[in-house]
Order: C-alpha cells, then sequence, then structure tokens
C-alpha cells in the first residue's frame, strides 16, 4: 500500500512522509527504478525529449534496419560532424555501465563518465531544466526498458581547436543555463506544465532561438528578449514562436497549435523541413493535456523578434490578385507561381485543407529570414506521417526546374502576394543555398 502511494508521484510520497512513513517511504523509492509504471512513464518523456530522433542512424541502402538508440545519426555544426552515441544500456558501447548520478551528469551538465564533456549538439543546456522526477523515470526506462545493442557509434573527430573537448567546460561557465526549472508562482499550472516542456525536454530553443557567435542560444527561458524568435540550424530557419501578428503564432490559435504539433497540420500550416522529424518522433506522441499546456505557453509570449507583416485588404493584396490573372511584366514571380505552384497552393494562396499549406498569412512564409523556403522549394519535401493526421502529401523539388533567378522570384511573388508583406528573396540566397545543401 505504501508501496503504491510513493510510487505514484513525489506528492504522495511526500504526504506519506509527514505521516511519518519516511524509512518506509525511501525503501520503496529504492526499490522503484524499475517499475512497470516508472519505465513508462520514462518511455513517454524521451518522446516528449525526442532522444530517438538524434539518438538512431538513418537507415541506409543494403544495410539492416537501425537499431532505436544506438547512436550513429550525424549532426552537421558549424565545427563539424558530430556522430550521437550508442545510448543503450550496453555495457560495452552503451550506457549500461552508468549510475544514476552518471546519467543526471549528462544529461544537466553534459558530462560523461570519465569527464567526457559532451558538445552541445547534445541539448544538455536544456536538458539541465529536466526535474529529478523525470530524470529518474528517464533512466528507468534506458536501462530497462530498451533493448541493448553491442555496436560502437562512430567517432567525433572535429579539426583543431574544437577537438579539445575540455575546452568545452569554459564554454559551459560562459554560456549554459545553471539555474533548474523554476515555476513562476503568478501562473497558473497549465502555463508552468507548458514552459517546463517546452524549456527542459522540449528543448524547442535549440533551433528556435537565435545562436550568439559561439553557437550558444541567446537566452533559454522567456525571460530573455531573444528566446524563440528565429534560429537558422542546418540551413533550416524555424521560426519566430512568440504572439507576433504576421511572422510568429499571433494569428494561430492554441487549439490550432497544438493541432500543428499532434498531427503536422494547423491552422492550414503544415509541418516542413526539420520540424518534420519533431512531430513524427516526439510531438505526435504527447498527450492532449500537455499539447494544449505549450501551445497555451507559446501563446503567452508577447510580441518579439522581427520579420514580416499580412494584411488580406491591403492595396498591395488586390494588386498581386491582379497580377496573377492578368500577367505582369513587373512580377515575373506571378507567373511563374501559376505554372508551378498554383495547382497544390491555389490561385489565391489558400492552399488545400489537410493536403496543401496555405501560403496567404502562413508565418513561416514571412519569416524575417527565407533560408527555409528556399530550402524546401530546392529540395522539395514530405509531410509528416503520423498516427493521428492525414496522409503525407509531398512537394515536388524544384533544383532542376527552375533557375536561381527564378527561385528567388516565385518566392519574392509568394512573400508579396494576397496580403503578404515580407522582404524579398535575392538570386544570391538561392545560390548561396543551392552551394550549401549541394542539391543539382
Ligand atoms: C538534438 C540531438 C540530441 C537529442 C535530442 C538528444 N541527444 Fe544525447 N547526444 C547527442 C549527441 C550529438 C551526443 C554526442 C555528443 C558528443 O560526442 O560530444 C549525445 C550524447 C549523449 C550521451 C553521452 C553518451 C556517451 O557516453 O558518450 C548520453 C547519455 C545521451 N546523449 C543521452 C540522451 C538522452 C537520454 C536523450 C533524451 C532525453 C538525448 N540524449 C537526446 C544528441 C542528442
Ligand atoms: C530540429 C529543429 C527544431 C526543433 C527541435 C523544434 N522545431 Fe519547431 N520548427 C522547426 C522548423 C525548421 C520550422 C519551420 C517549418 C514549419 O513551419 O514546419 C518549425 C516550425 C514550428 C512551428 C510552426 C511555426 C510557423 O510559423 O509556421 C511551431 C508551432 C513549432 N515549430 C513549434 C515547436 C515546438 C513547440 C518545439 C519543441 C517541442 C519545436 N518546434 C522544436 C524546427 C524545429
Ligand atoms: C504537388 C503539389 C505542390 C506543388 C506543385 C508545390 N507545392 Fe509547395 N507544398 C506542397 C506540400 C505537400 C507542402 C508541405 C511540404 C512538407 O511538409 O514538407 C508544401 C509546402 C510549401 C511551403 C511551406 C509552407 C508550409 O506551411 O508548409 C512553401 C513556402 C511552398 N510549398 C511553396 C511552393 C512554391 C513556391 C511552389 C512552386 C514553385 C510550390 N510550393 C509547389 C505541395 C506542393
Amino acid at each position: 500500500m505504501i508501496t503504491m502511494m510513493c510510487n505514484r508521484r513525489a506528492l504522495r510520497c511526500m504526504t506519506a512522509m509527514a505521516a511519518g512513513l519516511t524509512l518506509a517511504c525511501q525503501y520503496a523509492r529504492a526499490q522503484d527504478t524499475s517499475s512497470a509504471e516508472l519505465i513508462a512513464r520514462g518511455a513517454y518523456l524521451a518522446k516528449a525529449a525526442d532522444c530517438a530522433g538524434c539518438h538512431t542512424a538513418l537507415p541506409q541502402k543494403g544495410q539492416p534496419q537501425p537499431r532505436p538508440f544506438a547512436g550513429g545519426l550525424p549532426m552537421g555544426s558549424p565545427f563539424g560532424t558530430i556522430w550521437s552515441s550508442n545510448i543503450t544500456p550496453d555495457k560495452e558501447h552503451g550506457i549500461g555501465g552508468y549510475r544514476y548520478e552518471d546519467f543526471a551528469r549528462v544529461l544537466h551538465q553534459g558530462v560523461a563518465p570519465g569527464d567526457k564533456h559532451l558538445y552541445p549538439a547534445m541539448p544538455y543546456p536544456s536538458f539541465s531544466k529536466i526535474n529529478d522526477e523525470d530524470t529518474r523515470a528517464l533512466y528507468a526506462y534506458f536501462m530497462h526498458g530498451v533493448e541493448p545493442v553491442n555496436r560502437a557509434a562512430p567517432e567525433t573527430k572535429l579539426p583543431f581547436p574544437f577537438s579539445q573537448r575540455w575546452a568545452l567546460s569554459l564554454w559551459n561557465l560562459a554560456f549554459a543555463p545553471e539555474d533548474p526549472f523554476t515555476p513562476d508562482p503568478k501562473r497558473d499550472a497549465q502555463w508552468n506544465r507548458g514552459a517546463y516542456l517546452v524549456q527542459s525536454l522540449g528543448h524547442c530553443g535549440a533551433c528556435h532561438t537565435p545562436r550568439g557567435p559561439a553557437y550558444n542560444e541567446i537566452g533559454y527561458t522567456e525571460r530573455s528578449d531573444s528566446y524563440l524568435t528565429g534560429g537558422t540550424n542546418d540551413h533550416w530557419y524555424a521560426p519566430n514562436l512568440t504572439s507576433m501578428a504576421g511572422a510568429g503564432l499571433g494569428r494561430i490559435s492554441a487549439q490550432d497549435i497544438a493541432a500543428f504539433l499532434k498531427t503536422g497540420h494547423g491552422a492550414g500550416l503544415v509541418t516542413f523541413g526539420s520540424m518534420v522529424q519533431v512531430v513524427e518522433d516526439s510531438t505526435q506522441y504527447l498527450d492532449e493535456p500537455d499539447l494544449i499546456s505549450i501551445a497555451s505557453y507559446l501563446k503567452s509570449l508577447p510580441a518579439k523578434g522581427d520579420g514580416g507583416a499580412y494584411d488580406a485588404q491591403s492595396r498591395a493584396a488586390r494588386q498581386s490578385v491582379a497580377a496573377l490573372r492578368t500577367g505582369d511584366e513587373e512580377r515575373p514571380g506571378a507567373g511563374l507561381y501559376q505554372t508551378a505552384c498554383a495547382r497544390c497552393h491555389q490561385s489565391d494562396g489558400a492552399g488545400v485543407a489537410l493536403k496543401y499549406p496555405r501560403l496567404a498569412g502562413n508565418p513561416a512564409v514571412l519569416s524575417r529570414q527565407p533560408d527555409s523556403l528556399v530550402r524546401l522549394v530546392l529540395e522539395g519535401g514530405k509531410a509528416p506521417s503520423t498516427v493521428h493526421g492525414p496522409e503525407a502529401k509531398k512537394m515536388p523539388a524544384f533544383a532542376d526546374k527552375l533557375t536561381d533567378t527564378e527561385t528567388a522570384r516565385v518566392l519574392t511573388f509568394v512573400r508579396s502576394a494576397w496580403g503578404n508583406d515580407a522582404t524579398p528573396v535575392t538570386t544570391r540566397d538561392v545560390k548561396r543555398l543551392r552551394a550549401a545543401v549541394d542539391t543539382r
């Protein structure tokens, strides 16, 4: 009976302690590291943190299907390729030898046994905010709920001076946040739950917060002006998630944000780029209360940062409709849009619900920085496949159908049509990205 009480929640554990059952309770906790309930909770948290997304290799032709958590996913960083580690409970090549303290230190401080300092490609600056209760559940899951894989992940070899892992302790001193997550007593439980999930397990800032010159995220909570105002990683621009009316989430309801995270579709937007994996591996598995908490936390963020605007009633909006109808030499992008894009995204830019995203008023289209849009048009994309969402549709690649200038023109049109008002895309932007992502 006491065991059951203690297993469930620390709160009940404390109640039990208050009742003078301290010893029994501590005993129960020590026994607790492998209870089925704790392991299941750890599995849910591992989804919320997307451990599998980074620690599972991509399938290769002619190779056996990669095993979950066995590592070997290459990650581009400005300093070179970083390979993710094998985090299965294998004693030789994985983390089977970790004590709980070792596990907590890796997650919270980025230091593995043997004082091996990790590169912040492992999002420990965010994970430092994971609370002790959740860290224990994750540990139980990785020790008892994951199959060991006896295979070494490729070794990371960065050029000097980045090869010097000890130097990361200096980076940590300068940039990694020290404070654990602290609930805001002026906010309700839902807000605090959302803040906790976004800042810690969800590590949303790893992509959505701009980075400084040392690859450091500029801010880890809403108390920073830059937090979640948009960032670029691996040539994907993750948009502003504050309440900006144009390029932010100001016009998107909390319900729609929750649906976007669960199914990849919400308010006519469709997940693309590096967010597809986040939805497929992680957010689609979150329960409804957690999704709504995340969405309401995001909706509470005051508008910050910059980006384009949207006004469906503007004069420019009417002119773009006329340009589509009659053709306009001043706007060569309009003709390209009609031939290459309108059959899916429609002439009025409204898309087709649950199939093709709307481009009119789409905050990602109005982003301060157009990298994601250029990369998507060059490479094409596929909406996420989820348990609860519609069938995933594809966007074709235009790398060998449109020249750099045409790509720039059609995107400039998209960013200025139907009331969209964002900066033009230049031929140079397209050239730079084509070289970077190496599409032919
Ligand atoms: C955004 C990608 C990413 C996510 C998400 C991520 N990791 Fe990692 N992790 C890495 C990379 C990359 C490394 C290797 C870093 C290095 O070599 O310095 C790493 C290293 C580790 C190590 C160190 C292993 C060792 O001894 O070398 C552990 C343990 C670990 N991660 C556990 C986790 C757990 C548990 C989660 C989920 C709660 C998680 N990681 C989520 C990218 C990620
Ligand atoms: C690996 C990088 C990455 C991570 C981690 C990430 N995102 Fe994203 N996110 C993106 C990119 C890139 C886009 C732009 C493409 C799109 O709109 O789907 C995006 C788009 C979004 C959008 C749509 C915004 C818009 O203007 O259309 C929302 C909402 C969002 N992310 C929420 C989150 C939340 C919440 C988390 C944390 C649980 C998160 N993201 C974690 C990369 C990421
Ligand atoms: C065959 C249908 C199709 C055609 C043609 C097409 N797209 Fe798309 N487009 C899609 C789909 C599907 C997505 C979602 C892709 C994803 O999730 O990776 C998308 C996504 C986008 C997005 C991101 C918006 C969002 O919220 O997901 C932009 C911008 C875009 N397309 C622009 C264009 C432009 C510009 C053209 C013409 C050069 C074009 N598309 C042609 C189907 C199409």
